[in-house]
């Protein structure tokens, strides 16, 4: 039974950012669900990625707010805020070394060591066995990496889980296989997904709920469901392939 109350784990408040004259985020006021997967959608250029990085502190909002599990954005300590926003990008970014090396680094940079019972745990929760913590990163697969990136992101425990088009440079089988890992760490650790994409399908398969962004602007949000109904006539000619 899906309940029709749907808690904010992220709230944005007519939230605007430009860089020089032109609004990248256009007076964004919406809520991304608590516990569930979130799909965002919109043509290259949107503000998709722009969204994420106001999300983690890496930018700041020029106004309006940005509420994080009832707190304001400007309230958390930067290291809080990333252990609160997980990110995961599609290149996977590693470090020259083992796996186990690359799943400590979140710690690493705190000065703390990562148990490696913890670490093989991780691995574990993603699918890849204990055999894979000494192995050198660069003789792993697409899909691999990406697992060991997921993983990564989960040593600090995050309520919010950013992932930016992580399954676009896979094949079917690795991106079948990434969905439903994701769909298994939402329900595992109750976090909330955000999860970018250009992939319609996917959009709609694996979100409850959607946003769908055009020209900084959040043009419709709601039950994924959306995406085959949409109200809004360029999110329309977005769904139809018209616009990319
Ligand atoms: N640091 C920056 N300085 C200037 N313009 C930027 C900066 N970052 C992004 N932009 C511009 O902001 C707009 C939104 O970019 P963003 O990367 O957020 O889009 P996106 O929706 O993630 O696109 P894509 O689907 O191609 O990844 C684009 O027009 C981009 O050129
Ligand atoms: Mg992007």
């Amino acid at each position: 039974m899906t309940t029709s109350t749907n808690k904010a784990a992220l709230q944005f408040n007519h939230v605007s950012y430009s860089d020089g004259p032109t609004p990248i985020i256009n007076d964004v006021t919406g809520f991304f669900p608590q516990g569930k997967i979130t799909t965002l959608v919109g043509p290259s250029g949107a503000g998709k990625t722009t969204l994420f990085r106001l999300c983690n502190g890496l930018i700041s909002q020029d106004t309006g707010e940005i509420i994080i599990d009832g707190k304001d954005i400007n309230q958390y300590e930067p290291t809080e805020l990333r252990r609160t926003v997980g990110l995961a990008l599609q290149s996977a970014t590693m470090l020259s070394g083992s796996v186990y090396q690359n799943l400590s680094m979140p710690l690493t940079l705190k000065g703390e060591k990562l148990p490696e019972e913890q670490a093989i745990n991780l691995l574990m929760d993603v699918g890849l066995g204990a055999e894979y913590l000494q192995r050198n990163v660069k003789d792993l697969s697409g899909g691999q990496r990406q697992k060991v990136s997921i993983a990564r992101t989960l040593v600090n425990k995050p309520k919010i889980l950013l992932l930016d088009e992580i399954t676009s440079s896979l094949d079917r089988v690795s991106q079948q296989d990434v969905e439903e890992l994701i769909k298994k760490i939402n329900t595992k650790f109750e976090v909330t997904i955000i999860w970018i994409t250009h992939n319609l399908q996917q959009a709609i398969s694996i979100g409850n709920y959607t946003w769908v962004m055009m020209s900084g602007k959040l043009m419709e949000s709601g039950e994924s469901t959306l995406l085959s109904n949409p109200q809004n006539d360029s999110v329309k000619r977005f769904v139809q392939g018209e616009i990319e």
